[in-house]
């Protein structure tokens, strides 16, 4: 395989970035612009995984948002934003998470069917059916509360289990609450709040410092003008 085939493992001087599509990536782009790096191809309408940007040394790749810490921990990406949500359920092992990025802000949350009696259930010792993608998260909050759970592993529309009966509550991400008001169901707690950090594979910081630190002083000045 050639030097220059777009295919090739990143030499030394190239950087690849981890991304998942949509608002990952919509709002990376301006982090990424304030050091002068612009992605001059589009994921939404390109079928490309690997995306070329105005500087020839720096490539995106377009990976599911729960993959992005395993690409840079593994050192195939050099670095990559990923939710807070991920990267506990990750563990965030072999990486360094040097700025919270701020962006794609949300809180993870418990919520149940509009008629359902949380408080009284959780009161009087009940086990309750927990349905979610956020297994380990969920875990550890139920655990610290004393509530004995069934954990139920989903990997989207979360919303819909206690809806069909699937489970008594469900624990996923929040922002507007709309997809909670249209599906009748309430919040009843806040686990945390959330928001995306880059994340940096710990090696390619110390190989690569010269070419990452410029890109990670203009995210820092870039997010830390996010409100
Ligand atoms: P996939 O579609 O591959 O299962 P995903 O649903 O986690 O992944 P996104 O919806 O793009 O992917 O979410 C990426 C990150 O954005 C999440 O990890 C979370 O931190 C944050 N996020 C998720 N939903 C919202 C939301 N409604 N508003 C703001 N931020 C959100
Ligand atoms: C996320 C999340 C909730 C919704 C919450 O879904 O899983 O369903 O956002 O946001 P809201 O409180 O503003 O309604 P997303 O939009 O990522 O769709 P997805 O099911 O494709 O992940
Ligand atoms: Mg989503």
């Amino acid at each position: 395989m050639s030097a220059s085939s777009p295919f090739a493992i990143p030499a030394s001087g190239q950087l690849i970035l981890a991304l998942s599509k949509g608002r990952i990536f919509d709002d990376t782009l301006p982090l990424l612009a304030a050091a002068g790096i612009v992605v001059t191809e589009d994921p939404e309408t390109s079928r490309k995984l690997i995306l070329a940007t105005n500087d020839p040394n720096v490539r995106v790749i377009i990976v599911r948002a729960s993959d992005v810490p395993t690409y840079v921990q593994y050192g195939a990406a050099d670095f990559g934003v990923a939710g807070k949500d991920v990267l506990m359920e990750h563990g965030g092992e072999g990486l360094y998470q040097p700025i919270d990025l701020k962006i794609a802000a949300c809180r993870m949350s418990v919520a149940v069917n509009a008629g359902f009696d949380y408080d009284s259930a959780v009161r009087q010792g009940a086990r309750l059916r927990v349905a979610t993608k956020f297994v380990q998260t969920a875990r550890e909050h139920f655990a610290a509360k004393g509530v004995h759970v069934d954990l139920i592993k989903l990997y989207g529309s979360m919303e819909l289990a206690p809806l069909v009966g699937l489970s008594d509550a469900i624990v996923d991400v929040v922002s507007t609450g709309n997809t909670l008001r249209a599906n009748n169901l309430v919040e009843v707690e806040t686990i945390m709040q959330i928001s995306s950090r880059l994340i940096v594979n710990q090696a390619a910081l110390k190989l690569k410092r010269e070419r990452l630190q410029p890109i990670l002083d203009a995210f820092e000045r870039a997010s830390s003008a996010i409100p």
